[in-house]
């Protein structure tokens, strides 16, 4: 079987890649807008392909003989009306399928009623319904998820930071609404088990386990933490008031945060058994052990994907976002490691940030992350998925990962709001760690901004570069590799 799997760095298909790659007669074709999202090691053991749901001739060749391809594709996040990008983008890829011959197209969209749906959940319903509107030319499995408990995933991360972090949490009335979550394990295995179907109609397959209120959600993934928490309902929180609480205790944008209380307004729970008569031998594990499942991921550093990684989102393309000659202010410093193999010193650049902190000036880092957050940006909050690794694509606590050539260079594009682009290089060369802050400034106040904080930079990035090297020389001690000094 040749398969064809759409949103390959997202969220979900990130996942899915690893779950179809176990079974060795797949072959598995990536569609991704950026191949350097996918790592080295991936490379040999499938097809990739580049290009997007809005460019025909990249849809055309990627399906030519593929007999099922995935849908994992949103428009969400756009400036734009994304509703309207979701319905050109199902359209292109339909009529591509019909063209190619594809056997069955497997999408994955949200849950709840077409009467009662938010905005997004709407273009998700439109979506599916556009996928599934040629049964006589190709066969549709639209299966429908609510909330996903995984790690990294947004709304995994709500009910953790809330939890976590406050021993009071105070809850607007959208908490009583019904929902029915699933974990990820279980999204990923109905994923999987969809192409193999035995039937040839189209399909709407509602997933999940128990029926909950998000305040059920919260109360009881405290007890699997093992942390009481009492809860206080505050009926006078809007929605508005809601989403602005949820990007000032979590991590996620304002954007997800909205989302999520639109979504949460009504109710989104499973409405037809295909599940279990499609899927006899998948039973969905409970609440409990999917937010055990997560936070042993979490625990671990196993995280797959997060919710920030990939998006529609202009801040999440890395297209056109590496054009650091552009910038109008450049700062190169270089800094001689001595005889610090060059190994031990890239593995302290990629090391920076999120729990590992930005050395000395720490404070002063998560003092403009507050500033950011409260002005609309990402802020600190997002960290990064893996303690010692980073990936092309990556989020950076208020950085983006543009490029990454293993031990040679990591270039990072600003993601905070500023009053222009920002970008921060490392690069290797010789004995010599050369760090480099480019800017392009906005107009006047961009310039400004320049001239008020580069005082700043002479104690935040020299101790930046200091701080990576003497880290380099403990990681070689630790590692017991000879410095010859
Ligand atoms: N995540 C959840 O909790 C959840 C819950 C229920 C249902 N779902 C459904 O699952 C599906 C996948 O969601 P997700 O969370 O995995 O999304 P995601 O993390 O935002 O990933 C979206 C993927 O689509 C790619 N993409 C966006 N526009 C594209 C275009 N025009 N052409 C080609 N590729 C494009 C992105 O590429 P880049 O990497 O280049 O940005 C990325 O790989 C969606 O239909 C969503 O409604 C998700």
């Amino acid at each position: 079987m040749k398969i064809l799997l759409t949103g390959a760095t997202g969220y979900i298909g990130r996942r899915l890649k690893e779950r179809l790659l176990e079974d060795k007669s797949l072959q598995l074709r990536l569609f991704v807008r950026n191949e350097r999202k996918i790592r080295d090691k991936y490379r040999d053991r499938v097809e990739i392909f580049e290009g997007s749901t809005f460019d025909k001739e990249s849809l055309r060749k990627a399906l030519e003989g593929i007999d099922v391809a995935y849908y994992l594709i949103h428009s969400m996040g756009t400036k734009g009306d994304f509703a309207k990008l979701d319905r050109l983008s199902a359209e292109n890829f339909l009529r591509a399928c019909i063209d190619a011959n594809v056997q069955r197209i497997i999408y994955l969209g949200g849950l709840g009623r077409k009467d009662t749906a938010s905005r997004h959940l709407l273009s998700r319903i439109e979506t599916g319904e556009i996928l599934s509107r040629r049964p006589e030319s190709i066969q549709t499995i639209w299966i429908r998820a609510g909330i996903i408990i995984g790690s990294g995933s947004a709304s995994f991360e709500i009910i953790r930071n809330l939890v976590q972090k406050l021993p009071m949490i105070i809850t607007p009335r959208w908490v009583h609404t019904k929902t029915q979550p699933i974990g990820i394990s279980d999204v990923l295995e109905y994923l999987f088990q969809a192409k193999d179907l035995d039937t040839k109609k189209n399909l709407v397959v509602d997933i999940g386990s128990d029926q909950m209120s998000f305040k059920e959600m919260l109360i009881r993934a405290s007890k699997v933490m093992g942390l009481r928490r009492v809860l206080i309902p505050v009926p006078l929180l809007t929605p508005r008031l809601s989403s602005y609480w949820l990007i000032l205790m979590t991590p996620v944008s304002y954007r997800i945060a909205k989302a999520l209380v639109e979504a949460l307004k009504s109710e989104t729970v499973i409405q037809n058994d295909n599940a279990k008569r499609y899927f006899p031998h998948i039973s969905p594990l409970s609440y409990e052990d999917a937010v055990k499942t997560a936070l042993g991921e979490i625990e671990k550093k196993q995280i797959i994907s997060r919710w920030c990684d990939s998006s529609a989102e202009e801040v999440c393309d890395i297209k056109d976002q590496g054009r650091i000659e552009a910038a109008v202010f450049v700062e190169k410093s270089v800094y001689d490691f001595g005889k610090i193999p060059s190994e031990m010193i890239f593995a302290s650049i990629q090391s920076i940030g999120g729990e590992n902190g930005w050395f000395r000036c720490d404070w002063l880092w998560k003092l403009r992350g507050t500033v950011d957050k409260l002005v609309g940006g990402p802020g600190l909050n997002r960290g990064r998925r893996d303690p010692a690794l980073l990936r092309v694509g990556d989020s950076l606590d208020f950085w983006k990962v543009i490029d990454l050539k293993k031990g040679k260079r990591l270039l990072l594009s600003s993601q905070m709001k500023l009053p222009g682009k920002a970008w921060l290089e490392f690069s290797v060369e010789d004995t010599a760690l050369v760090q480099t802050v480019y800017f392009l400034p906005q107009g006047l106040w961009g310039r400004l901004y320049w001239y008020l904080i580069k005082p700043f930079h002479i104690f935040i990035f020299s101790d930046l570069a200091k701080g990576i090297i003497k880290r380099a020389k403990a990681l070689s001690i630790w590692t017991g590799i000879d410095m010859k000094l």
